[in-house]
């Protein structure tokens, strides 16, 4: 067998389930941005979503006080944007306006989308329950924004310490999955 036995703390990488994404958040007067990767689908529609955002995040604190925020999904082109916004804290700076993302509101929630990301998700706080244990907030997707003229948008995923796989190439096989 080529396998080799791998370190359990390195595990995430190799399940981490979607796109690297910039999450604004946004509350009284202060509005930041911080990568995620850890999130999941729930439902096909209304589109529900779990992530987990650290309770050491600023983020953390507009997301549970706002009950909303902006999952944008960032491409390749943004990659350097992306570490940064996942290495430094908005608790003191604002890092929308140093990374130079463009901050545009959103239609149903408080939080800005991101102009620079090929889409753009507005999602609002629908089931706390699992937020003390696992700072696992659902989200519900009540508005979703696409960048249609980008064909295969090449997102970014997380392999873990700062290396990422390139997505980009789509393929059509038939399937009864929606
Ligand atoms: C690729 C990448 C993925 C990340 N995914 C998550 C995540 O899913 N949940 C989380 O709480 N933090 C995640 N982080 C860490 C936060 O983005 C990081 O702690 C950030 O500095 C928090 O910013 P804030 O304090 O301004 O909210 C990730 C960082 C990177 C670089």
């Amino acid at each position: 067998m080529a396998k080799r036995s791998f370190p359990l703390s390195k595990v995430y990488g190799l399940l981490e389930p979607g796109p690297v994404t910039l999450v604004t958040t946004a509350f009284r007067g202060r509005t930041n941005v911080m990568a995620m990767s850890w999130q999941t689908m729930l439902e096909f529609e209304p589109p529900l979503v779990a992530c987990v955002v650290s309770n050491r995040n600023f983020s953390f604190e507009l997301l549970r006080s706002s009950r909303e925020c902006v999952i944008n999904i960032p491409t390749v082109e943004l990659a350097k944007e992306v570490v940064r916004c996942g290495n430094t804290s908005g608790r003191k700076v604002d890092k929308l306006g140093a990374l130079g993302l463009t901050a545009v509101p959103a239609a149903q929630v408080g939080a800005p989308l991101l102009e620079e990301c090929w889409a753009s998700l507005e999602c609002k706080v629908v089931d706390t329950r699992m937020v003390a244990k696992y700072c696992l907030f659902v989200l519900e997707v009540v508005k979703a924004w696409v960048d249609r003229s980008r064909k295969d948008p090449r997102t970014l995923h997380h392999r873990g310490r700062g290396r990422f796989m390139v997505a980009g190439e789509t393929i059509s096989l038939p399937s009864r999955a929606k």
